[in-house]
C-alpha cells in the first residue's frame, strides 16, 4: 500500500502516519515528489489530505493530474473540521476511488475561528473515527463517491500580498521552513510569492504569532496537531 499525502498543520500527517502504522504502508509526501513524473503502480493506494473550502489543496491536485496512479484498490481520506458539501467529489472526478471518507479534525483553519482550546478533547474523536477508517480500508470496504467539478480552490481569495507580518517576527526561518510551496523568503521584501496554497502551516506555527491574514486572527488561538512536531512537519514539507 501506497499513501500520498499533504499537511500544513499535521492533520494529515498524523492520519496517513497512523493508516501506515496499521497496514504497513509506504508514506509519500506530496510536496517532496510534486516535480516528478512518474507511473505509481501497488496492489492499493491512497490519498489523505486536508480540504480547504471544499476542494483540494491545488498541489495535490496538480500531483494526482501530473502522475499516473495504478491499483486495484483506490481510498481517499477527506480531513475536515466544520463543513463539508461533496468535497470527495473533486478527488472522485480524478481517480477511480473505491472508497472515499470524511475525517473530522481540530480545527486549523483560524482565518474563521481559533483552534480548539483543548485540542485532545476532538483529536479523541478523529482518533476513534479514523480506527473504523483503518479497519474498512484494511476490509478494502467500498462505497460510491459522485465525482463533481473542482470548486475553484480556496487559493483564489489570497493574492500576491494575502498575508502580512508584525513587528514581533525574530526572524526564526520556521516559517520558510514548514512552508509545503517554498513560498516564503526571508531576504525578500516580497516576503510571501505567488504559490501560497493556503495551507495555514506557517500562521499557525510561527512562534510569535507573527503573520496574519486578517488582523483578527491575532487574537486567536493558533493550532498545530498535538501528537505532530514542527519538525515533523518540516520534515514532511522539505523539499
Ligand atoms: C484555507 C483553509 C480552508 C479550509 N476549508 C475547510 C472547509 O471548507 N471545510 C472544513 O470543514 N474544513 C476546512 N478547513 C480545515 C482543514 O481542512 C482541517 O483543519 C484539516 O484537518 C487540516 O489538516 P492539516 O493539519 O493536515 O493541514 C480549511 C483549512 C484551511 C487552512
Ligand atoms: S516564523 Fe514568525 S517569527 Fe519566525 S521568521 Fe516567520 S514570521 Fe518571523
Ligand atoms: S505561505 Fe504559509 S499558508 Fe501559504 S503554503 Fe506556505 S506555509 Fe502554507
Amino acid at each position: 500500500m501506497t499513501i500520498f499525502y499533504f499537511t500544513g498543520t499535521g492533520n494529515s500527517l498524523f492520519t496517513a502516519r497512523r493508516i501506515a502504522d496499521a497496514t504497513g504502508a509506504r508514506l509519500v509526501s506530496i510536496p517532496q515528489v510534486i516535480r516528478t513524473k512518474e507511473t505509481y503502480t501497488d496492489d492499493c493506494i491512497g490519498f489523505v489530505y486536508p480540504q480547504y473550502a471544499n476542494g483540494l489543496p491545488k498541489m495535490v491536485r496538480a500531483f494526482i493530474e501530473g502522475n499516473t496512479f495504478k491499483a486495484d484498490y483506490f481510498f481517499a481520506v477527506d480531513l475536515w473540521s466544520f463543513i463539508h458539501i461533496n468535497a470527495l467529489g473533486e478527488i472522485a472526478g480524478l481517480v477511480p476511488l473505491d472508497y472515499g471518507v470524511y475525517l473530522k479534525t481540530p480545527n486549523n483553519f483560524i482565518y474563521l475561528f481559533g483552534a480548539p482550546k483543548d485540542p485532545a478533547k476532538p483529536l479523541a474523536k478523529t482518533k476513534k473515527r479514523l480506527e473504523i477508517i483503518i479497519k474498512d480500508i484494511i476490509g478494502q470496504k467500498r462505497n460510491r463517491v459522485k465525482s463533481r467539478k473542482a470548486p475553484g480552490n480556496a487559493t483564489k481569495y489570497f493574492g500576491k500580498s494575502g498575508f502580512n507580518v508584525t513587528s514581533a517576527c525574530t526572524q526564526c526561518g520556521v516559517c520558510a521552513k514548514v512552508c509545503p510551496a517554498e513560498n516564503i523568503r526571508l531576504d525578500s521584501a516580497e516576503r510571501f510569492g505567488t504559490e501560497c496554497e493556503l495551507c495555514y502551516g506557517c500562521i499557525n506555527a510561527c512562534p510569535p504569532h507573527a503573520i496574519f491574514s486578517k488582523k483578527a486572527e491575532l487574537n486567536r488561538r493558533q493550532y498545530k496537531n498535538p501528537l505532530i512536531t514542527v519538525n515533523e512537519i518540516i520534515e514532511a514539507n522539505k523539499k
